[in-house]
């Protein structure tokens, strides 16, 4: 078997060479988007008059058979295949003779990839959007079941104020809403068609690029073809979207960790989604979202290891880019199970309401309520803060919870304490209170789940 670009070579290549330089084991997922390229390449070499119409019609019948060998599982790939793009070209010759030749006129793999890869991303990313929405939809369902519990806050992981959980858990719908949107942001800069950008300079032929670029759906042409060959940064721009998905999975995982640790105990997470330890009987332990985290560190790691691969390149193709697939496949593949994982994790998740109810009623959390109320009644914010500090101070010493103060007790440290100091002092109070935007309000946070709700109904 001789290969599609022998024709220069006095010798054959070496295998090592051969092994070293295939791209087939990971760009074999391209066929479908190269096989779609390919068929509206056609197309256009027609309408320039390259391709008879029967030409066109037999090419695309044998593009075609090679995309159900391909989807059987039953194409005959041979050693010399270095790529899809070659294999699906010399099987295609195969399948239809020497017309098969004429496929990759005006054309160059240099641009043929350029063009898979984006066709490849916009699929794989409104997969990826669907993903995304799977998971919101199970934190604001979570949220919704759960409008009722207040639980501690907090910053510095001391606890703060008194939050809804549904406020916790609707925090990461709003990061995940940012991630759709950089998502967009990238499929959008990326739609746009490269082919007829050939090796590197143009093509000769008479071909309407804007006539590909509708056939496949791309709302525009690349406009310079130095560029269109050597451009990977719609690649990179995706897994820098992709790497801070998997920066809030982690967190969000991390939370799920602590949470059912013993010392939290606020949540606990589905058998199904745990595994025990080979030697300590009582252990369940939460590796799912464990690996969520530690998987966040391999995506991160691609992000940098393409825009390493990147940097410094000469324009304009070169091999080096090949190395962009492995990474940017498994960055999505990574990213796509994780995030389908935490939907269901997030499903399954108990809440355990008491323990939640009992932390959220301890640790002076209401001290920001105390002194909110003296500056109510007039003290400066920052004496308010002192005179409340001091309170607490008082009941650390002796072993008091705030909520457990008499009147008195409170106004041997202010005269400004009245009465309806004792209706501040609840926890419900202070969630209902944070009733601005943004808020930790029930309204708030009912209205907000009410419109994200609809948005992705
Ligand atoms: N497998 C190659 C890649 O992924 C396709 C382009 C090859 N071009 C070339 N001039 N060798 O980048």
């Amino acid at each position: 078997m001789t290969k599609l670009w022998s024709g220069r070579f006095r010798d054959r290549t070496d295998r090592l060479v051969e092994a070293f330089t295939s791209s087939l084991a990971f760009d074999r997922r391209l066929y479908a988007h190269d096989v779609q390229g390919s068929i509206a390449h056609c197309k256009t070499l027609k309408r320039a008059g390259v391709l008879t119409s029967r030409e066109t019609a037999e090419m695309i019948r044998g593009l075609e058979a090679v995309k159900a060998e391909l989807d059987e599982g039953r194409f005959p790939f041979v050693p010399e295949d270095e790529d899809i793009h070659m294999a699906i070209e010399r099987r295609l010759t195969e399948l239809i003779g020497p017309l098969g030749g004429k496929l990759h006129t005006g054309r160059s793999r240099n641009d043929q990839v350029a063009l898979d890869i984006r066709l490849y991303l916009r699929d794989a990313l409104k997969a990826m959007t669907g993903r995304i929405e799977e998971l919101e939809r199970a934190l604001l369902s979570q949220a919704r079941a759960h409008l009722d519990v207040i639980m501690p806050g907090y910053t510095h992981l001391q606890r703060a104020q008194p939050v809804l959980l549904a406020h916790h858990l609707l925090a990461y719908v709003e990061m995940l809403e940012r991630d759709k949107g950089r998502i967009n942001d990238a499929l959008a800069r990326l739609n746009v068609m490269p082919l007829g950008s050939g090796a590197l300079a143009g093509t000769n032929y008479p071909i309407d690029r804007r006539y590909t670029a509708r056939l496949l759906g791309f709302t525009d042409v690349t406009e310079n073809s130095l560029d269109a060959v050597s451009d990977r940064d719609f690649a990179i721009e995706v897994m820098a979207a992709l790497s801070l998905i998997m920066m809030h999975l982690s967190r969000l995982s991390e939370e799920l960790i602590l949470w059912t640790s013993q010392e939290f105990q606020f949540v606990d997470l589905p058998d199904a989604f745990c595994t025990g330890s080979s030697m300590m009987p009582q252990k369940k332990n939460p590796d799912v979202p464990e690996l969520v985290r530690g998987k966040t560190g391999r995506v991160y790691g691609h992000l940098l290891a393409l825009l390493t691969t990147l940097k410094g390149l000469p324009l304009s193709y070169n091999r080096d880019l090949q190395e962009d697939k492995e990474a940017l496949f498994d960055a999505l593949d990574t990213v796509s199970a994780s995030l389908e994982v935490s939907a269901e994790l997030i499903k399954g998740l108990k809440v355990n309401r008491d323990t939640l109810k009992r932390a959220a009623a301890s640790g002076a959390m209401l001290a920001t309520e105390l002194a909110d109320y003296l500056v109510f009644k007039g003290v400066p914010f920052r004496e308010a803060h002192t005179v409340t500090g001091r309170i607490v101070r008082f009941c650390l010493d002796h072993q008091r919870d705030l909520e457990t103060l008499t009147l008195d007790e409170l106004r041997s440290f202010s005269e400004r304490f009245d009465k309806d100091v004792l209706d501040v002092l609840t926890v419900e109070g202070a969630v209902e209170r944070k009733a601005q935007i943004g808020g930790t309000a029930r309204k708030r946070v009912e209205a907000r789940i009410k419109v994200l709700e609809r948005a992705l109904a």
